[in-house]
């Protein structure tokens, strides 16, 4: 048994062994509930809940612990959408249910005898997708390279996210190329990190001062002496991880006017040989560039010239972001997927859920310590903190979340097209893992759930009190071929002839 402590809730469960099975298997005494599922209806006006639900975030409604609004990102759509997609080619059809089915739901939740369920009579549940248009801020707004747009429609490829220090969401544009090519949109106009209000239909912005990058998540504190910073992950292999320290400093009674904080100030990125946060500035670039030998490095093309065409401003910077850090002496690493910071000590954790260009099959979980626990100090120093393997019982880790003991609770994200075989034998579907970052349990990861066939469990986030653990399966059966031949069938509704992708509430957390 794992004695399972917090400050709020405590008891125990018995890990689980890992399965095959087409369910969301549990601990003993902990059950779910389908909240939302692909396409079921959220509201009075007919929305409908996206496809490949990842992160979640729970904001109470008048305190409580069981009626809230529930943000859930939407960041992929597959062949259960759109059938067979001829030669490559989608549809004008296709197209428009692609750009629709991604983004953001709001919906709101409540549980009833027992129960959580979605209240489609809601005033507030609405989708947020590729039709919805958004403010630009910071320093990319306006210039030639997005067209010289200050506001652009759409976002999609909605990975994960974070919840900011005044009570709105971000939403991260991973891998957002595929979408913006379908539907003939500039390249540049996503890839950034977005802001909505869960409770404002009408405050919807894009922070260019973040970076445009394969964004996975973000995570937000605040500095000794006040500014907010934020950490976040490049999901790509051999990319980097960076921090955004504002200029100005948060001020709790300014409430949501604290998002104007995110339009100006340092961007960073991490070089894991000297300990330092890198500026990612165009005074740098600027600097190497009238080197009149100069030679990019690894993984950025072009020639000096090139380079001297391509960044001119700040706004240049962050839009190519990969690449500036990279010259600027950024550190390619192993897919950074979600970062948290500790509630207990200020340390950093990064999921590298795994890079086989060079051998990193099942990933590592690092735990980067801030110089004097200040999370706007530019030098550090790392750890491995946990490896994936068979001697851990998990491979490639993704999101992450503590609770307030500080367990961190990390779920994987083997690829369907390799779970099940070879070295991913022994670990079956993807699963949830819970591990101590103190105490005699801790490195130690217990498994608290299996999911469903060839899907990834994604979003894990806790309601304040910790008696519900909200969760997305996303992509179950992905890897079928005919889609009357389904390899999963979760969620096993009556009626369904597909899988759907789902947010569900866990329960039997004890007081
Ligand atoms: Fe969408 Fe990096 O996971
Ligand atoms: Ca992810
Ligand atoms: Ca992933
Ligand atoms: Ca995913």
């Amino acid at each position: 048994l794992f004695g399972y402590e917090t400050n709020k809730v405590s008891g125990y469960f018995e890990p689980i062994q890992p399965s095959k099975e087409d369910e969301l298997i549990l601990p003993k005494g902990f059950k779910y509930d389908v909240i939302a599922a692909f396409d079921d209806t959220i509201n009075a006006a007919g929305d409908k809940f996206g496809q490949g639900s990842d992160y979640n975030a729970y904001f109470p409604i008048n305190g409580s612990n069981e009626h809230g609004l529930l943000v859930n990102n939407h960041e992929y759509t597959n062949q259960f959408l759109h059938g067979e997609i001829k030669d490559g080619k989608m549809t004008e059809e296709q197209i428009k249910n692609e750009l629709y089915y991604q983004g953001m739901s709001v919906i709101e939740v409540k549980k009833e005898d027992g129960t959580w369920k979605m209240d489609t009579s809601s005033r507030y549940a609405r989708r947020i997708n590729g039709f919805t248009k958004f403010e630009l801020t910071g320093p990319a707004a306006g210039i030639p390279a997005l067209n010289n747009a200050t506001t652009v429609t759409g976002t999609f490829a909605n990975c994960s996210g974070g919840v900011t220090l005044w009570n709105t969401v971000m939403s991260c544009e991973e891998n957002f190329s595929t979408t913006a090519t379908y539907a003939n949109l500039p390249q540049t106009h996503y890839g950034w990190v977005v802001e909505i209000d869960p409770f404002d239909g009408n405050f919807l912005r894009k922070h260019t001062a973040l970076g445009r990058f394969n964004h996975e998540n973000t995570a937000m504190g605040i500095a000794n002496d006040g500014r907010v910073v934020v950490y976040m992950g490049d999901d790509k292999k051999d990319a980097c991880v960076y921090k955004f320290v504002s200029k100005n400093k948060f001020v709790p009674e300014n409430g949501r006017r604290n998002s104007d904080l995110l339009s100006e100030g340092t961007l960073y990125v991490a070089n894991l040989k000297s300990g330092k946060w890198v500026p990612v500035t165009y005074e740098a670039i600027a600097k190497l560039l009238s080197n009149e030998k100069y030679k990019a490095p690894a993984g950025v093309s072009g020639t000096r010239d090139d380079l001297l065409k391509k960044f001119t401003s700040q706004g240049d910077v962050v839009t190519y972001c990969h690449e500036a850090a990279l010259m600027v002496g950024g550190t390619p690493t192993d897919r950074p997927e979600d970062v948290e910071i500790s509630p207990f000590d200020n340390t950093i954790f990064i999921s590298h859920t795994n890079n086989d260009n060079h051998g990193n099959i099942h990933g590592h979980i690092t735990r980067i310590f801030e110089k004097d626990n200040d999370l706007a100090a530019t030098e550090f120093d790392f750890e491995i903190f946990a490896a994936g393997g068979r001697q851990s019982g998990f491979s490639s880790p993704d999101n992450l979340a503590f609770d307030s003991n500080g367990n961190l609770w990390v779920v994987t994200d083997m690829s369907s097209s390799v779970h099940n075989t070879g070295v991913y034998k022994t670990f079956m579907n993807n699963s949830l893992h819970v591990i101590p970052t103190s105490g005699k349990d801790k490195g130690v990861a217990m498994q608290f759930a299996s999911g469903p066939v060839e899907c990834e469990l994604t979003g894990p986030f806790f309601t304040p009190d910790e008696r519900t653990l909200f969760l997305s399966i996303q992509h179950p059966g992905e890897e079928t071929k005919d889609i009357s031949k389904p390899t999963s069938m979760w969620p096993h509704r009556k009626g369904d002839k597909i899988p759907r992708e789902a947010v569900v509430a866990i329960s039997g957390f004890k007081l």
